[in-house]
């Protein structure tokens, strides 16, 4: 079992986006089993899933009432299997919010009694910014991908993304490495031309993919749908798939096709 944790300092970057369309081109792509949780009490990953954002059962409330993860996981029509965070009161969040303060490897454990086959992964949605969740992801991540937008305010949060992986990745002997995403790239604007050449020159091949800002992207999400499924050959369906690729080949997973 592969975890991915999908980060950024930053809110609005694309996490959610990235979480669903990379789930589902890799499952596309010949991973058969591929895991999505949701770890943002906004509740959203599902809806980009088809999954009933009104419905209460999801991550939060099953461990709440200390039940397994088995009966709040979803297949989806595209074959991910999705984990909602689920809707709860006020009182609920903060009283789940200060288990997993209390239990660092809470998230580990769980996915670790999931038996997962050896090669599933499972991919990790957070909400954006230093918090209980995203330290639950971290230590329970082998790769992290850090999700940026071509803007300055993006690209000098980086640093804080480096200093938490720093504080709960780098130290683990499971932990891997950290990539990045550059989101919403736009080669009309001079700005994110040059934010992604800097991107570039200064992480290499951890960068591993460039998505490009496309409205397919939005239009996707208003019909329950994958950019993959909505806008099969559009720009970010294509830049969607080469970075899924890109990032299979970092995890060491063998596609449909033969790659690696
Ligand atoms: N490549 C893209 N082109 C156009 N729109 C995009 C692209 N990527 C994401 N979006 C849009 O940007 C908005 C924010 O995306 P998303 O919710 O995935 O970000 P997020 O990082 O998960 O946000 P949060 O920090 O609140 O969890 C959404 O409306 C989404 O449809
Ligand atoms: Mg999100």
């Amino acid at each position: 079992m592969k975890v991915i944790a999908i980060v950024s300092a930053k809110g609005g970057v694309g996490k959610t986006t990235l979480t669903a369309n990379l789930a589902t081109a890799l499952h596309r792509q010949g991973v058969a089993t591929v895991l999505v949780a949701d770890l943002d009490p906004q509740n959203a990953l599902g809806l980009h899933f088809g999954a009933d954002p009104a419905s209460l059962a999801g991550i939060s409330r099953a461990s709440l009432e200390g039940e397994g993860w088995g009966s709040v996981c979803v297949q989806s029509l595209a074959g991910v299997h999705v984990l909602p965070y689920g809707v709860v009161n006020e009182a609920d969040r903060v009283a789940f919010e200060r288990h997993l303060d209390a239990h660092p490897d809470w998230l580990a454990q769980q996915l670790h009694s999931l038996d997962l086959p050896q090669d599933a992964v499972v991919f990790i949605d957070t909400p954006p910014g230093p918090s209980v969740y995203m330290q639950q992801a971290l230590t329970a991540a082998q790769v992290v991908v850090v999700v940026s937008l071509p803007d300055a305010a993006s690209y000098a949060a980086l640093a804080l993304m480096q200093r938490l992986v720093h504080a709960y990745c780098t130290p683990r002997p499971d932990f891997s490495e950290t990539l990045y995403v550059l989101n919403q790239a736009d080669g009309a604007r001079q700005l994110s031309k040059d934010i992604k050449r800097v991107m570039q020159d200064s992480l290499g091949a951890r960068l591993i993919g460039v998505v490009h800002e496309d409205q397919a992207v939005r239009e996707a999400l208003a019909y329950d749908q994958s950019v993959l499924e909505y806008d099969t050959h559009g720009q970010a369906a294509d830049d969607l798939r080469k970075c899924a690729q890109v990032l299979a080949q970092h995890l060491g997973l063998r596609l449909a096709g033969g790659a690696p």
